[in-house]
């Protein structure tokens, strides 16, 4: 980036990427920044590009540690432990808490203030390898896909106010109650590649091609988005989706943001443990 361009993106004033893109006609990836309603000033990523661009990067969800269960670096459920004290773990899924940085999206958690802030119609999902540099995000990415049913709507344009109709809290419903799914449509990969990316086992309980959002598993533990996949013939989505509450009743080892992703100890896509791939990539969530 020149410093002609910093200057012109110093000055915008946008509440979302797709603000910026349609009122200073950008059409570049890369950071802006954008403005809260309550006018607080923060940078994030835009995809200007995907299905016409005006894509906003809201949070990513990252596992820097698989074994550590509920522990330091579990923002997206619990660093208290598993424990059924508290369980909404951390309540990020649906509160005003953020954290984290743009650049360093793939590295930790992120979570800025468009997450509650921007009212928005569609979400776009990439599934990153880790502390890859932004620059390279679009290509590195193992997985990206977007909504384009304007779903978000129906939930006031966030998934702040989506997780408090669908609260992301053990013991809230159980599996037949799971949370609402959407179709996605495919920028790089498919329903087959999407597949790959989680145990054999787990392949038996979902189908492909959606985002899903507040599973319940079989003990009534809550988690946040099953990515590009809907829960469908079993209730073990502690194997297959993301973020949850704070207590995880069937075993210690299913709490964390990447729940129970390693089952069966990361033995590759052995049984219910997800790929190395996705196990190694954070999930990128994005506004339209
Ligand atoms: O979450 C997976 C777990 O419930 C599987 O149990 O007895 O089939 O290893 P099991
Ligand atoms: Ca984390
Ligand atoms: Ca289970």
């Amino acid at each position: 980036i020149n410093l002609g361009k910093l200057k012109d993106r110093f000055r915008y004033v946008a509440q979302s990427c797709k603000e910026i893109m349609d009122r200073y006609k950008e059409k570049e990836d890369g950071l802006y920044f954008l403005t809260t309603a309550n006018g607080l000033v923060y940078q994030t990523f835009c995809d200007m590009t995907t299905d016409g661009g005006g894509w906003t990067l809201v949070a990513s969800v990252h596992e820097n540690n698989l074994y550590g269960k509920c522990s330091v670096g579990d923002r997206w459920s619990s660093q208290q432990g598993n424990n059924a004290d508290v369980p909404d773990g951390e309540g990020n899924w649906a509160n005003r808490n953020t954290f984290g940085s743009a650049e360093s999206a793939t590295s930790d958690d992120f979570k800025n203030p468009g997450y509650y802030d921007i009212e928005a119609d569609d979400m776009s999902v990439w599934h990153v390898p880790n502390n890859s540099p932004l620059e390279n995000w679009r290509i590195a990415a193992i997985l990206r896909y977007h909504t384009d049913n304007h779903f978000l709507r129906l939930y006031e344009g966030n998934l702040n106010q989506l997780f408090q109709q669908y609260p992301v809290k053990f013991n809230v419903g159980s599996c037949s109650e799971r949370g609402p799914a959407f179709p996605i449509v495919y920028d790089h990969g498919d329903k087959e590649s999407t597949k790959e990316l989680y145990g054999t086992y787990s392949r038996a309980e979902f189908v492909p091609g959606f985002i899903t959002f507040r599973p319940i598993n079989n003990e009534r533990a809550a988690m946040a988005v099953c990515s590009g996949v809907k829960p469908a013939t079993g209730c073990n989505t502690e194997t297959y989706c993301i973020g949850g509450g704070g207590y995880f009743p069937e075993h210690s080892g299913q709490c964390g943001d990447f729940t129970a992703f390693d089952w069966d100890r990361i033995a590759g896509t052995q049984g219910w443990s997800a790929s190395r791939d996705v196990i190694g990539a954070a999930a990128l969530l994005f506004y339209r």
